[in-house]
């Protein structure tokens, strides 16, 4: 679809049918081009051009709007319930700060990334996985999500414009440990939990890249291909044996809805196993906060609002409920507009509602300009408050992770 939007949203990646004005009057010949870089980005942007047309089916379409006032109201009090801790909640377990996590988690990922890369290819070609070979992947993961959900979870949904279906692997897997020990399961059910997410997409193998990363809307057949992913995974784990049945059953039943509407089985309800009901949630939090070759990323506060909207036909309630919980309203790596009129970066959920997590101010509003970062923790900080989330790239902030996470975590 070729749509006009203004300037301030075109991004890298983006396909430009058209710009707006004379062609004679700004320094580019060609008709229509890919934004392949930022400075081809500032050039356009530069340029005093106001608005563009993109080819959403060449290129990522402009994200949601992310303005809360585009978020009902009820549904703003859903999850604000949701987030806030009950006294018969787990506890939350011993935790270290994120700032002493990042470093930890940042090698972790690299070294599951490596290993789901050799993994998934040896599937691909046919040879039988071992279950013994992705434990210890899975335990590191674990134990890092342990000291601190929000870390790898973040780092993992920032990496992503490659090889999206392993880091979604890697993310999957690290979000379905956080949601089981949110819901209180024994340390053995939250490997398995960890192993099923870390895997439940490995039917991908089967179906082509093109057809994968194909940009704009699926026809009807295609829909029908990429959606063998999910059996075709559960025969490759059945027939390579090692995996328990809960691993082999979220492979299938990932996709399938509460009201009975997903696939491949048409489940609904408690039909559906309880690890494939966590998988559901962790599933599309992650693919619509991920960056792809065809679509911008949602800001994850953004998502978890839409997710709330879904909530009573797409996923089991109570687990939606407990993932709220887990990831927190403003999850770890979120911006911020605080009510004293400065942005900050969220770096660990704090306090006993989900509103006051622990941040990093570091912009004056008013003075339009960076201030020396401090942490403040709001759940101590009687007075200020979180007034909604911002999007970093309409405030052209592009170090937004090394602001949180205190390191280069890698992204351009
Ligand atoms: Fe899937
Ligand atoms: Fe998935």
């Amino acid at each position: 679809m070729i749509k006009q939007i203004p300037v301030s949203d075109l991004r890298v990646g983006m396909f430009v049918n058209k710009l707006g004005g004379s062609w004679l009057d700004h320094p580019f010949w060609r008709g229509a081009f890919k934004v392949d870089s930022a400075a081809a980005l500032k050039k356009v942007q530069d340029s005093g051009i106001l608005e563009v047309w993109i080819d959403t089916a060449q290129g990522p379409d402009v994200a949601e709007p992310v303005a809360e006032a585009a978020i009902p109201d009820q549904v703003e009090h859903a999850l604000v319930e949701d987030a806030t801790l009950a006294e018969d909640d787990p506890p939350l377990p011993e935790r270290v700060a994120m700032e002493r996590e990042a470093a930890r988690a940042t090698k972790i990922l690299g070294a599951s990334m490596k290993a789901v890369t050799a993994l998934f290819e040896q599937v691909r070609h046919g040879r039988a996985l071992s279950v013994d070979q992705v434990m210890p992947m899975v335990d590191e993961i674990a134990e890092s999500v342990l000291r601190n959900p929000g870390v790898l979870i973040a780092l993992a949904r920032l990496r992503r414009k490659d090889h999206y279906t392993y880091m979604h692997s890697i993310a999957v897997g690290a979000l379905m440990v956080a949601l089981g020990r949110q819901l209180g399961l024994p340390p053995r059910a939250l490997r398995e939990a960890g192993l099923a997410g870390l895997l439940h997409d490995i039917g991908k193998v089967h179906i082509e890249d093109a057809l994968l990363n194909k940009p704009g809307r699926l026809e009807d057949h295609e829909f029908e291909v990429l959606r063998r992913h999910a059996h075709m995974g559960y025969e490759t784990l059945q027939a390579g044996g090692g995996a328990e049945d809960a691993v082999l059953d979220v492979c299938r039943h990932h996709h399938e809805r509460f009201d009975g509407t997903g696939y491949p089985d048409r489940l609904a309800g408690d039909n559906i196993s309880l690890y494939a009901r966590m998988a559901a949630v962790c599933d599309v939090y992650d693919a619509t906060t991920s960056n792809r070759s065809y679509k911008v990323a949602w800001q994850p506060a953004y998502a978890l609002r839409r997710m709330t909207e879904w909530r009573a036909t797409q996923f089991d309630p109570a687990i939606f409920h407990a993932f709220v919980k887990t990831v927190g309203i403003y999850p770890t790596g979120t911006l911020v507009r605080l009510a004293s009129n400065y942005l900050a970066v969220v770096l660990d959920q704090s306090g006993e509602t989900l509103l006051t997590p622990r941040v990093k101010v570091f912009y004056s509003i008013p003075n339009k300009r960076r201030v020396p970062p401090r942490v403040v923790d709001l759940a101590q900080a009687p007075g200020e408050r979180i007034l909604g989330f911002e999007d970093p790239a309409a405030w052209g902030i592009t170090d937004l992770e090394n602001l949180w996470a205190g390191m280069d975590t890698g992204r351009k």
